[in-house]
Formats: structure tokens, sequence, C-alpha cells
């Protein structure tokens, strides 16, 4: 790694600032998944434990800025206070004070206050309407609370943000853990993998992947594509999908993709269908080109688990991005699952989940402890997968 990390810097008795990434799902107010929060503790405890004076900074959901009683509603529904209660809990004898504002005396002030070993948490950055469009001037505003910045959200560092991006222009910045911790996996993943190396693509859409697809293609041995982006390959081979989920305006992407990919893309043989979109909905499995023009492909079949954990033997690395189906209904979740267990099964391999919804259906299917590393990032991630430069890393000074 060339850019600093947090080692680097001398933090003892110093303001500083660190972008975590708190955009935790809340289902009425309270935290239904903190696994941010826990990614976030190694660097939070580390400038605790050396007597930094730790200001927290991250945004959660989206605030809506163009109407004002969206923002109102937006801003009532993303409150970072659960944040702070959960954050509180897991930091037994450090004082965390949460500052439900995000300029003027009562932040500065519970700036000033703060001391040595404890923390400051900001309320949400996306109360401002500049922090999505970097302004400058609150970037400059925000930078004045510390003297150091540290990037520590790995799951916003694909944004250009003034938290992130443009903090870290003005003051002397460096790496957090967690980030340090992604982009080693992701990295030697992606950039210098023990083969055989295998990817795994699954999720709705081919439009957000195609990127990723094409990288990859041209980094691992196969690539794996299941999930409802496979009905667009389906389609663009002339074949019946019925309901199935399609992006008719990617159907020469797929087309280019397969002539480019050959035998290494690999689809799936086999499909369940069912006749609407319902957990109660009864599945029935169709091979691939034999789903009824009246039916849904919700979850790869049989067949397709067969192949790809056939695929997937001997696999030394490998990336997995994007669920094989609707892995929220239990009838529809037999995909997603098989392929957690052929990744966790494979003896020596480096295992990386994307984050998003695979990373959530490992977790929520019990595979967490198994798996070499989950990202926290979606986006980011899946930026990263694409081999695109990532500007809230890109920002960090180097050592
Ligand atoms: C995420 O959930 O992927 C990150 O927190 C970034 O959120 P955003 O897509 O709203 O910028």
């Amino acid at each position: 790694m060339t850019k600093r990390t947090v080692t680097d810097l001398d933090v003892a008795g110093k303001r500083v600032i660190v972008r975590v990434d708190f955009n935790v799902p809340l289902k009425d107010g309270v935290i239904t998944d903190d696994n941010r929060i826990v990614g976030a503790l190694p660097t939070i405890k580390y400038l605790v434990e050396n007597n930094a004076k730790v200001i927290l900074m991250s945004h959660l959901g989206k605030v809506n800025h163009k109407d004002a009683e969206k923002t109102e509603a937006d801003k009532a529904k993303n409150n970072m206070a659960p944040v702070a209660v959960r954050l509180q809990e897991y930091l037994p004898g450090v004082e965390v004070t949460f500052v439900p504002v995000t300029r003027g005396k009562e932040l500065e002030d519970a700036v000033a206050a703060l001391e040595g070993g404890n923390v400051v948490l900001m309320q949400n950055t996306r109360y401002e309407a500049g922090e999505s469009k970097n302004d400058e001037g609150l970037a400059t505003y925000w930078a004045g609370l510390g003297d150091l910045f540290v990037e520590d959200a790995f799951g916003s560092v694909h944004r250009a943000h003034a938290s992130t991006v443009g903090i870290a222009s003005q003051l002397p910045s460096a790496l957090g853990f967690l980030v340090e911790k992604e982009v080693k996996f992701l990295s030697e993943a992606i950039y210098s993998p023990k083969r055989p190396f295998v990817a795994i693509l699954g999720g709705a859409k081919v439009s957000d992947k195609i990127n990723v697809i094409e990288n990859l293609l041209d980094v691992a041995d196969k690539v794996i594509v299941g999930g409802g982006m496979a009905y667009t390959f389906y389609k663009a081979m002339g074949r019946e999908i019925g309901t199935s989920l399609v992006e008719m305006d990617r159907i020469d992407v797929a087309k280019a993709i397969m002539e480019k990919a050959g035998d290494k893309l690999v689809l799936p043989v086999d499909t369940v269908v069912a006749s609407e979109f319902s957990a109660d909905a009864e599945p029935v499995v169709v091979p691939a080109d034999g789903i009824p023009a009246d039916m849904m492909g919700l979850d790869i079949g049989p067949k397709s688990i067969e192949l790809f954990t056939k695929e997937l033997q001997g696999a030394q690395t490998v990336v997995w991005n994007g669920p094989m189906g609707v892995f929220e209904f239990d009838a529809f979740a037999k995909g997603t699952l098989a392929i957690c267990i052929a990744i966790t099964e494979l003896p020596g391999a480096l295992t990386v989940i994307g984050g998003g919804d695979s990373a959530a259906a490992a977790i929520q299917l019990g595979f967490k402890d198994k798996i070499s590393h989950i990202s926290t990032g979606g986006g980011a991630s899946l930026e990263f997968m694409e081999g695109k430069e990532l500007p809230g890393i890109a920002v960090i000074q180097d050592k």
C-alpha cells in the first residue's frame, strides 16, 4: 500500500476527523444490520487508545434538497441519532457525544470540549446540500474542525463528496484500517489472484455490472453469471424468458459479452420459475430453454447449482457479487445458499464477496465467518472490481 495509513500519523491530542460509512439500514429507527459500524471499530479504538480527539462523520441514506418538504422528511428518516446509541454500546468507557447538527456553535463547542480518547459523532453529512456536490466552502468548514483526516468509509470511497475528497484535500490524511483491509483483499483477488480464479456475478441488472463483467473476463479464468441478469443473456440467445426480468436495451451488450467470452462465461442451464413475484409462489424447475411465457425466473435450478459447483472445484480465488435468485424468499434462496456452501468448502481459497445483496445474503444465511472477506462497500466494491480509480482513496497522501 503506497498510501499513508492511520499508524503513520501522530494522533495523540490531535483532532482527528474520521470519515466512516455508517450508512446502515434502519427500520422504524432501529438498525437492522450494524456490520458497517463494527467494521469501523478497529480504527476508532486505535485512535481512542492513542488519545486522539475523534470526530466521526458519515452520510446516512439520501436527502433530497430540491423540495423543502421532502428535505425535512428525508432528514427525519435519516437521523444519525440511533447510530450514536449503537456506537456507544460498542465503546464502553469512551464518551460518545452525538451532535444533531452539521454546522454551527453546538458542533464547534462539542469539538472544542472534546478530550483525547473521546468521540464526537456529527449528524448525517447529507443534511448539507453541499455534501454531494463536494462544495469547497463546506469542506473547508468541516476541515477547520480537525487537524488530521482519516478515510475509513470504504463504502463511500467511490464518491467525491465534501466529507470524503473535500476534507481530505485540505488536511494531512491517511487511510483507516477498514479501507486498508478492503483494498488488500480486493487487490489480491483482482490483481494478483492465485489460479484458478472464478468470478461469480448475479443480481438483477446487466447494466449495473457490464464494466465488472468486462474487467473480470480479462482477469478471471471463469465468469459465472446467475441471478436476474441471466435472463437478458437468455433473451440475447433468442430464448423465451416469459415474464422474467430483462433489459431490452442491453441485449446487444449481452451478445457482445458472450461473443468475447466464449466458454469463459458460464450461464445457468436451468431455472426456478413461478407465476408471480411472491414469497408464496409455487417454485417450478424448468430447463433454460423451457421457460413458459407466463412465468418468471426467480432462482437458478438444481442442474445449474451442480454445474456452478463443478466450475468452482479447485478454485484458489473466488470473487462473488450479486445473489443467484430472490434469496429474500425461502423458496427461491437455494441457488444463493448453494453458492455460499460451495465457496466456503473450497480448501485454501481466497474468497471475497463484494458488498450489497450478496454480502447481506451470506451474512443472513450464516456464512459470515467462513468467507475470507465480505466487503462493506456496495457501489465502491463494484467500482473497484471494474478497475476504476476510487477518488476517496486517490486523494489520500502517499507514504
Ligand atoms: C452504500 O451504501 O453503497 C454507500 O454507503 C454509498 O451510499 P450512496 O450510494 O448513497 O452514496
